[in-house]
Formats: structure tokens, C-alpha cells, sequence
């Protein structure tokens, strides 16, 4: 709508939702078999990888990218790739669309994970932690894109329950509470806590962002039967969309120091039983 053009580009393994749009510019092929056709002149390259931002041209319209990949097994890219993304997305003039809706919300230790990499989007995404409990999802930009939104036709893009009061109340409040209880401050050593009290022989990587953790195993079947442990000791987690040889650990961000012991205390009983 804003920029006259079709082609969208987008990352494999990257997963963006289960909607039409959103599924379509996913990259996790065995997920969207079944709902084809997709959207076309969807084109997919690799996360992280220089060479291939050399693909985003002028009749690129967005490229829609999650800041630090999810689903993909927690995937941080380095500064210097976002930097180049940025910059090819300015000489081109596509739209750059950063999907925060897993990373944000202070996950990564600040308010969105693009503060950390030196660049701004022209769109940012949000849902998840962002309504606090209560489903809110966002889409933020400045306003001479949202207004291409408002006519031709008018009334063109609208949703039932879009800028629910309750919800927005929520997300609201989340925010104050984001602030006064100085959460963000906290997030890298909590981090850093996991890290050094999660240590099995077992445990082949972690990766890791702020309070946003993939533990990497040798097979998907070591790592089912992990999250079973897990969860007959109280705690919830699950392997990733696009790479199961991995579980995932993203604590609310209260989390308080003694949970955290507690916690890995039991993910290490969890590992050594599965
Ligand atoms: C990065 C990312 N984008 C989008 C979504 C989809 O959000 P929703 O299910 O609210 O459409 C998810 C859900 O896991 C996600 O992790």
C-alpha cells in the first residue's frame, strides 16, 4: 500500500504467525504446506548471512525480519548485519519490519531488542508480552505510513476487536510496571545467572539474549523428553518450531533470584532423568 510494490522478502526458518499474511512470509516450509496457495512474490533468504541482503532490491516493497529469530532456536545476529540490512533497505527504499513480538517487551534486557543493534525500523511489531495477560497486538510506525492505511478506501484497514479499551489498559500498565519496578535493569544478570548456574555435560550450546535462552542438545527426542521432565517438577517449556534439538527458556522478567536457583535446580534433575 505504501510503497507501490509486491515483493516481500523474508528469512527461512523465521516464524511470523498463523494467519494467511503471517504464514506466508514464515519461513518453517512443513507448517505451511497444507494451507497453500500462500501469498506470492514471498522471496526467502538466510538470517544473518551478508551476501544475501545483496537480494533486496527496488522492487523489494518490506523486508520483514524478527530482530533476534525465535522459533529459528533463539538466532542473534551480529550489529554489523542489522547495520547493512538497515542501510540496503534505505538505498532500495524498502520498508524494514522488525517483528518483535517474541524479543520485545524488554525480553532481550532493553524495551525492544533493536536498541541493542544501533538501528530503528520503519515498523515494529508487538503482541505476547505486551498486553500483560490480555491479547493486544501492535503495529507501530510513524505517521506518514500509518495514514496510508486511512483512505483509498476508507474504512480499508479494520479489525473488531482493535484498540479494546481493557487491553489497552493492560498494555498500558504493563509499561508502568516495566518502568517503575526498574525491570529492564535486571534482566542481564538474571541472564547471566541462568547461564552460570545451567551447566550439564549434556548441554551442547546456549545461546542467549537477555532473559531469551535456547539450550541446544544432541537429538529432538533427548530434548522431548527434557520438557516432560521438566514439567512433572513445575516448570514450562518447549522446543522450537524450527529447531527442536533445542528448549527454550524465557522466565517472566520478575522472576527473583531464588526462583531462578530453584528453577535451574530443577531443570538439571529434569535433564538427568530424561
Ligand atoms: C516472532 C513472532 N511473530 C509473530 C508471532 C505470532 O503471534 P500471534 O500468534 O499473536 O499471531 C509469534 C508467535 O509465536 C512470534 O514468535
Amino acid at each position: 500500500r505504501y510503497t507501490g510494490r509486491t515483493e516481500i522478502v523474508s528469512f527461512r526458518k523465521s516464524y511470523h504467525g498463523s494467519t494467511h499474511g503471517s504464514m506466508s512470509v514464515s519461513g518453517n516450509e512443513i507448517k505451511k504446506q497444507a494451507f497453500r496457495p500462500l501469498l506470492p512474490d514471498v522471496r526467502f533468504i538466510e538470517f544473518n548471512v551478508m551476501k544475501d541482503i545483496e537480494q533486496i532490491t527496488t522492487s523489494t516493497a518490506c523486508v520483514i525480519v524478527e530482530t533476534v529469530q525465535g522459533d529459528a532456536g533463539v538466532r542473534i545476529p551480529s550489529q554489523a548485519y542489522m547495520k547493512a540490512l538497515r542501510a540496503k533497505c534505505n538505498e532500495t527504499g524498502a520498508l524494514l519490519i522488525l517483528d518483535e513480538i517474541q524479543c520485545g517487551m524488554g525480553r532481550t534486557g532493553t524495551l525492544f531488542a533493536f536498541e541493542q543493534f544501533g538501528i530503528v525500523p520503519d515498523i515494529l511489531t508487538t503482541a505476547k508480552a505486551f498486553g500483560g495477560g490480555l491479547p493486544i497486538g501492535a503495529f507501530i510506525s510513524d505517521r506518514k505510513i500509518m495514514r496510508s492505511l486511512t483512505h483509498d478506501p476508507m474504512l480499508g484497514h479494520i479489525t473488531t476487536f482493535g484498540g479494546n479499551p481493557v487491553c489497552c489498559a493492560s498494555a498500558l500498565a504493563t509499561l508502568e510496571v516495566i518502568e517503575e519496578e526498574k525491570l529492564l535493569e535486571q534482566v542481564e544478570a538474571k541472564g547471566k545467572l541462568f547461564e552460570r548456574l545451567l551447566k550439564h555435560p549434556q548441554i551442547k550450546e546456549v545461546r542467549r539474549i537477555g532473559l531469551m535462552f535456547a539450550i541446544d542438545f544432541d537429538s529432538a527426542e533427548r530434548v522431548n523428553k527434557i520438557v516432560e521432565q521438566a514439567k512433572q517438577r513445575g516448570i514450562i517449556t518447549y522446543w522450537f518450531l524450527s529447531h527442536p534439538y533445542s528448549f527454550r527458556i524465557a522466565p517472566p522478567l520478575t522472576i527473583t533470584e531464588e526462583q531462578i536457583k530453584e528453577s535451574c535446580a530443577s531443570i538439571l534433575l529434569a535433564i538427568d532423568n530424561a
